[in-house]
């Protein structure tokens, strides 16, 4: 990854679902970059292992500080956010990236709890946390980056929950952009695309050929890499992006800007 002359040397920075995937990715990359960072995740096993690798990069061997929180638990964030602040007394980055998809078509009997689930994890987690963070992040004149996804701009067949609650990611970012932004805090969205994370597509349940149509349609002929995702967060969070706020930013080759789309 390339971020050229971007450093958050000793700026605190916390990624929620930070023990695995994506999240783990940005941390490693804060982490790189100077930054002091939290592991958050909900099993302890994943969460030390995550941490070592990630002290291992810190260039002045800064040790992350570990939090075990379920998003969609208010105690658990509140926890989270006094954690954050006993260990570092500030905060400067946000990233809302923990997030859940379910496939939930129309007629599955478990839609509407399938619904509230990803609306509580994916909408409501981010809100109430930034709220949290918002006075922490006035003294440090800090932001926030939110991670929606293509989904949250095209619909997805089969995963109403999820595209619903992705979209609504991207009005979180703009209204609060607009109401945090006079107070020296900026917020901003990102719309990843089909991302090689295949621990992700497990989860969400569907077969190879998702993958395989999205690559087929994406002008680039290719899906996304985790890195693609990193190198927009960082730059997002660095001061490289101050002018920037209240922008959705898909980075997904292309491919939300297609008449056909998957064709799934
Ligand atoms: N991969 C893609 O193609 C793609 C595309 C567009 C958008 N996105 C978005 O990117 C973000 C990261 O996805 P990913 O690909 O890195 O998936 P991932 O590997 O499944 O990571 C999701 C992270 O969220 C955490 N998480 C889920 N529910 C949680 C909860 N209730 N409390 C605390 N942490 C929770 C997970 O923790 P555990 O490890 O404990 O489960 C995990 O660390 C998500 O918001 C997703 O919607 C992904």
């Amino acid at each position: 990854m390339s971020t050229g002359n971007i450093s958050f040397a000793d700026k605190v920075v916390l990624v929620t679902g930070s023990s695995s995937g994506m999240g783990y990715q940005m941390t490693l990359a804060f982490a790189k970059l100077g930054a002091k960072v939290v592991i958050q995740g909900r099993d302890s096993n994943k969460m030390a292992a995550a941490a070592s690798q990630v002290a291992a990069v810190s260039p002045k061997h800064y040790t992350p500080l570990q939090v075990k929180a379920d998003v969609g638990s208010d105690a658990d964030l509140q926890h989270l956010v006094d954690s954050v602040i006993r260990e570092y007394g500030q905060l400067d980055v946000l990233v809302n990236n923990a997030g859940i998809i379910a496939m939930s078509p129309i007629d599955d009997p478990d839609l509407m709890k399938k619904f509230d689930e990803q609306i509580k994890i994916n909408v409501r987690a981010p809100v109430f946390l930034s709220s949290l963070v918002t006075p922490h992040l006035m003294r440090t004149r800090g932001n926030i980056v939110n991670i929606s996804s293509g989904i949250g701009m095209r619909a997805f067949p089969g995963a109403i929950g999820y595209s619903v609650s992705k979209w609504a990611v991207i009005m979180v970012s703009e209204a609060l952009a607009l109401e945090l932004g006079p107070k020296g805090i900026r917020v901003n969205t990102i719309n990843p695309g089909f991302i090689e994370n295949q621990a992700w597509h497990d989860k969400a349940g569907y077969g190879p050929e998702v993958g395989i149509a999205f690559k087929k349609g994406n002008p680039l002929g290719r899906n996304g890499r985790i890195e693609d995702i990193v190198n927009m967060v960082i730059f997002l969070a660095s001061d490289a992006a101050s002018y920037v706020n209240g922008v959705a930013i898909p980075v997904d080759g292309g491919i939300t800007k297609t008449i056909q789309g998957t064709n799934l």
